[in-house]
């Protein structure tokens, strides 16, 4: 199959990133199936993305129209059988590898053989994953960033088994939904977390060991260096238990102290601190909410 004959995408898993990868889909003109791991994750997540075609449109990014088609494009589905007849899967559940390991061998029951198994996991091996199915020549990592409508980037990562074919798939459906794809090894971090963990757990350790106040570092990267976050708003909008996660994933994978997550960063996981998601991180939002 060509990336330009793609009639349906089915995307699994309905929170901030697979919600948001709907979204860039159904914009491009794809019928998408989104599957959630129950209603009330499904409704969220199409709540969000209501949200964000609403935001499109007071920025004149899109018509109300246009919303009403991408909206029309999309439909919400609580079991993996729905994605039968999907051309392309993009698996976006949450970052464990066992959850993701169950998901991808039933996929590779409910999708045709010719179907390309992609995942949009930040940290995992995506081998692991491709050794789970019968086709592990056609799977391969399509990582997305937060928020998915606005960041152009996609990390393509090429596990040992994934074909060319699959991978020059995968670079022309980036192009078509209008991302700019760049190509990783299957390593853990790939390119973009390998260098913002260190940075991101080097700010919360200068904030632990008191050297700068948090609303400094943040200016500092903010104007210092032009970035639209300082480091502990981004890790509050990543999500504290992601930045952990990631950081735990990338510390087994080299054995390096820079990428351990900071005691402080698990002890605000372990009090429900998750960051903007939970209404506190670094800073309050339950103003936001
Ligand atoms: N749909 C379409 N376009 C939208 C939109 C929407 N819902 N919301 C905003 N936009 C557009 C705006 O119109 C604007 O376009 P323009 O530049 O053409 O005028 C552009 O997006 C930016 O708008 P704003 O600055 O007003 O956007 P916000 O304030 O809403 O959001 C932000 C700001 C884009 C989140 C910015 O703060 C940012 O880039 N932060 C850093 C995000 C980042 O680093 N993400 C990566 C996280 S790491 C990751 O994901 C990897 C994981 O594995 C950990």
């Amino acid at each position: 199959m060509k990336p330009e004959d793609v009639k349906k995408v089915g995307v699994i898993g309905c929170g901030i990133m697979g919600s948001g990868i709907t979204e860039v889909c159904a914009k491009a003109g794809v019928d998408v199936t989104v599957v959630g791991v129950d209603e009330q994750v499904l409704s969220a997540g199409q709540k969000a993305i209501e949200r964000s075609l609403g935001k499109a449109v007071e920025r004149g990014k899109l018509t109300e129209a246009e919303r009403d088609e991408v909206l029309g494009r999309i439909k919400g589905a609580t079991d993996l059988d729905s994605v039968g007849d999907a051309d392309l899967v993009i698996e976006a559940v949450t970052e464990s590898l066992d959850e993701k390991l169950a998901v991808f061998s039933t996929l590779d029951r409910v999708t045709r053989d010719d179907v390309i198994l992609a995942t949009n996991t930040s940290s995992l091996p995506i081998v692991r994953l491709a050794t789970a199915t019968g086709r592990p020549d056609r799977v391969v990592g399509m990582h997305f960033f937060n928020p998915p409508p606005i960041m152009k980037l996609i990390e393509l990562v090429r596990a040992l088994t994934t074909s060319d074919e699959t991978l020059d798939f995968a670079r022309g459906f980036s192009d078509r939904i209008g991302k700019i794809p760049v190509l990783s090894k299957d390593r853990a971090g790939f390119i973009v977390n390998m260098l913002l963990i260190p940075y991101l757990n080097g700010a919360v350790r200068m904030y632990e060991e008191g050297f700068a106040s948090k609303e400094d570092i943040d200016t500092a990267v903010q104007l210092g260096l032009s970035h639209p976050m300082g480091p502990l708003t981004l890790i509050d909008f990543i999500g504290l238990d992601t930045a952990v996660f990631v950081s735990e994933v990338l510390f087994e994978e080299f054995r390096d102290p820079d990428f351990a997550p900071p005691p402080l960063l698990r002890r605000m996981v372990q009090a429900g601190y998750l960051g903007r998601k939970s209404g506190r991180g670094f800073y309050d939002y339950s103003k936001e909410r």
